[in-house]
């Protein structure tokens, strides 16, 4: 039987990562199989270990259970341990091992498919929830010049820059934490969008300001044009969901479970199509 995995969450079956796993596995001649698990919202611990004892060899965790997952984590793997949210599990015989490949994701999305270098750019990074957490280590070890991060409650904010000031893995002498309406007059070259706000059509209250010239507005939420998108193109800003981000992240969890890099461009074209 081909090795199993899966992605777990709660709801699931929006989820794109079984068609990207299943073309990666075709690509790279791997077999597996790749599935989807609804997990009860109380009862995700039982469901990764049912996986596990029927033979399964690794999740994808996807919402609400990424903080779940990193508790649950025997061991956590580079990112993941600073980031306290787990995304990809491997099994290495009875342990649990937690890896958060987000942050991964999106840097090779903005560097390698963008062809946009974060080395001695401002970043606005909007949001400080669980997503903004899970790129922040691998965005400072790529050395902007400087990272803001803006939200809509502000002791989130001040709270998540504490969390990464206290890191020894990177060099975060340009992090801090503003208000939207504490931006006005800061300009910068690279505003990413970690908010839930485009699920729900809304956007943060950032002003046109923020975009400073032949600036790159990135939304991580994938799939849909979202408010940002829309305000950021017409003002001058390149623009991109988070698509790529999407393909990065799970390109780097095959990697983990298979030792093999599989190419992402076809698999981001084939759902920038659909
Ligand atoms: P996740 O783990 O997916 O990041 P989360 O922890 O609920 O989810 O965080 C959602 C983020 O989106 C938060 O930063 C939230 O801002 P608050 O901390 O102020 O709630 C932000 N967010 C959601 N809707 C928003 C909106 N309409 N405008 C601005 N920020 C919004």
């Amino acid at each position: 039987m081909p090795d199993q995995y899966a992605v777990i969450g709660n709801p699931v079956e929006h989820s794109l990562s079984p068609r990207i796993h299943a073309q990666f596995a075709r690509a790279t001649g791997q077999a597996l199989t790749y599935r989807r698990i609804l997990a009860p919202r109380d009862g995700f611990r039982e469901a990764v270990l049912a996986f596990r004892a029927a033979g399964g060899k690794g999740l994808n965790v996807t919402l609400p259970f990424k903080h779940e997952a990193w508790r649950l984590a025997g061991a956590r793997n580079g990112y993941a341990l600073a980031a306290g949210a787990v995304n990809t599990l491997s099994f290495d015989g009875e342990n649990v091992v937690g890896h958060n490949t987000d942050g991964i994701g999106l840097v090779r999305d903005l560097t390698h498919n963008l062809g946009v270098a974060v080395r001695g750019t401002r970043v606005l990074l909007m949001g400080a929830g669980g997503a903004s957490y899970g790129v922040m280590e691998p965005l400072l070890r790529e050395q902007p010049e400087r990272v803001v991060v803006a939200n809509r409650t502000l002791e989130k904010a001040i709270e998540l820059v504490g969390h990464f000031e206290k890191l020894q893995s990177c060099a975060p002498q340009g992090l801090s934490a503003r208000s939207y309406a504490a931006l006005a007059g800061a300009q910068f070259d690279i505003v990413i969008n970690a908010t839930s706000a485009g699920l729900e059509g809304a956007m943060p209250a950032v002003t046109e300001s923020v975009l400073a010239p032949g600036a790159l507005a990135y939304d991580m939420v994938y799939g849909r044009r979202t408010p940002f998108l829309e305000f950021a193109q017409p003002r001058g800003a390149r623009v991109s969901d988070g698509t790529g981000m999407l393909v990065e992240q799970a390109a780097e969890s095959f990697f983990i479970w298979r030792g093999v890099r599989p190419e992402t461009a076809p698999v981001i074209a084939e759902l920038r199509k659909a």
